[in-house]
């Protein structure tokens, strides 16, 4: 953990949480149409989530498209300091008034089948024949929803009375602040996978390091699964992953297997690390154990020289996957000079289906130029694009059909979880304080 001394960046310590008990979790949550729809009617129509980007729309009539469910959302920068989050629904007769997915900029938005006008407010402008319509077309508007932004992304509710989205977040948006996400990152890779499987398979699959020797043992040499901190942060949750320090569980056997002397020896990936951070790996020859407080305090100087501002981040954090979920589908893998961000979305109608997705943000040299915005990818896991994706994503990927078969299957009645899995128990209490409200 940080020293005491250390009082920069993301606080390490633990925070106090509720007890959860320990009763299965019933796998028709994941399954059923009408847990589906509920789901539906008082969580993803109460809650904030992330539409997007908010690099996406620097200049006043630039926009994007977000597909929650059966809904579309328009996000438009309205004027300098305002932007609006409207339903893509023109009020003529429900047309999408912006049917093509993704960005784009306009004046004003057209309707493409009658032409009805609305401005970046969206406000109706202009119709073709106006007087024929003999009720009027006073005050008619594209419906407005609750939009606010943090961290460089546009938050959107669709809940008239939605709380503030800082009381949303809570501690979340301080702890992570130190990265400076909205100012420092560029978005570099975007992806939406289609996944059969529920949309919380989806999030379950990366709040839990338990998996890890299962699916993922070649992260074992260089990441402590084991001592991986959970704390319960209100709505949201996180877990600490040291990284640069070798698992309790890579053990002389699995080392040997793989080719080491035994499990002090020195990994490739740890070399690696060694090495990226310019300092000599022969002198940790067998001594791994002991490289991650020399690579703490090797990568504070390694991105000074390339320019990286991360001074407001401790010591610890710099050899971490600092790891949270904001609820209800956001995770974010964050290290100090890049991170992921997982978004998982219900499909409209199929509680076996979902879209999860993948970007990536880079850290930012102080003062460079923004790389282009790479193009959003659409496509279905298993169709090739995947194999872009780093191992651990790719092999989480390959369990999310497979997971959502068992919970359908008659000889599976409920999750069964361990306590280093309290996230995903978490989760489910925090939503069903939605379902239950
Ligand atoms: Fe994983």
């Amino acid at each position: 953990m940080a020293s005491a001394l250390d009082t920069r960046g993301t606080p390490m310590h633990k925070f106090p949480e509720p007890e959860l008990g320990d009763a299965p979790i019933p796998k028709e949550r994941y399954t059923s149409p009408e847990f589906m729809a509920r789901e539906w009617d008082r969580m993803w129509t109460r809650t904030w989530v992330i539409a997007g980007p908010l690099s996406d729309i620097p200049e006043v009539g630039d926009y994007f498209t977000f597909e929650l469910g059966h809904e579309s959302i328009l996000v438009v920068r309205s004027a300098p300091d305002r932007i609006d989050a409207l339903y893509n629904v023109c009020q003529h007769r429900a047309s999408q008034v912006v049917p093509k997915r993704g960005c784009g900029h306009a004046r004003a938005f057209v309707c493409p089948y009658h032409l009805w006008t609305y401005d970046l407010q969206g406000n109706l402008r202009g119709l073709p024949d106006r007087d024929d319509f003999r009720q009027g077309t006073e005050g008619i508007r594209l419906p407005s929803l609750q939009v606010d932004t943090w961290g460089g992304w546009v938050f959107v509710n669709m809940a008239p009375d939605a709380e503030p989205l800082p009381e949303f977040l809570g501690l979340v948006a301080d702890h992570l602040a130190p990265y400076d996400f909205g100012g420092s990152f560029a978005l570099t890779e975007d992806y939406v996978f289609e996944w059969d499987c529920n949309w919380k398979v989806a999030v379950d699959s990366f709040n839990e390091a338990y998996h890890i020797q299962g699916i993922h043992p070649e992260l074992l040499p260089f990441t402590d699964d084991v001592d991986c901190p959970v704390d319960l942060l209100g709505k949201h949750s996180r877990f600490l992953f040291h990284v640069g320090r070798p698992s309790p569980r890579w053990s002389d056997r699995m080392a040997r297997q793989a080719g080491y002397e035994d499990r002090n020896a020195l990994s490739k990936e740890m070399r690696g690390m060694l090495e990226m951070n310019g300092l000599d790996p022969e002198p940790f020859a067998g001594r791994q154990g002991e490289v991650r407080p020399v690579l703490m305090s090797a990568a504070r100087e390694t991105a000074r020289r390339r320019g990286y501002d991360v001074e407001a981040l401790n010591d610890e954090q710099l050899m971490m996957d600092v790891h949270y979920q904001i609820f209800p589908n956001i995770t974010l893998n964050i290290s100090p000079n890049h991170f992921w961000f997982f978004r998982a979305r219900p499909h409209p109608d199929d509680p076996n289906r979902c879209y999860w997705d993948y970007q990536n943000y880079d850290r930012m040299p102080v003062g460079s130029e923004r790389p282009p915005r790479p193009e959003t990818v659409h496509t279905r896991w298993g169709e090739g694009h995947e194999s872009k994706l780093h191992l651990a994503l790719r092999q989480d990927g390959e369990q999310a059909a497979p997971q959502q078969r068992g919970l359908r299957s008659r000889g599976f009645k409920g999750l069964h979880l361990a306590y280093q899995e309290r996230r995903i128990r978490h989760f489910h209490d925090i939503l069903d304080g939605y379902l239950e409200s």
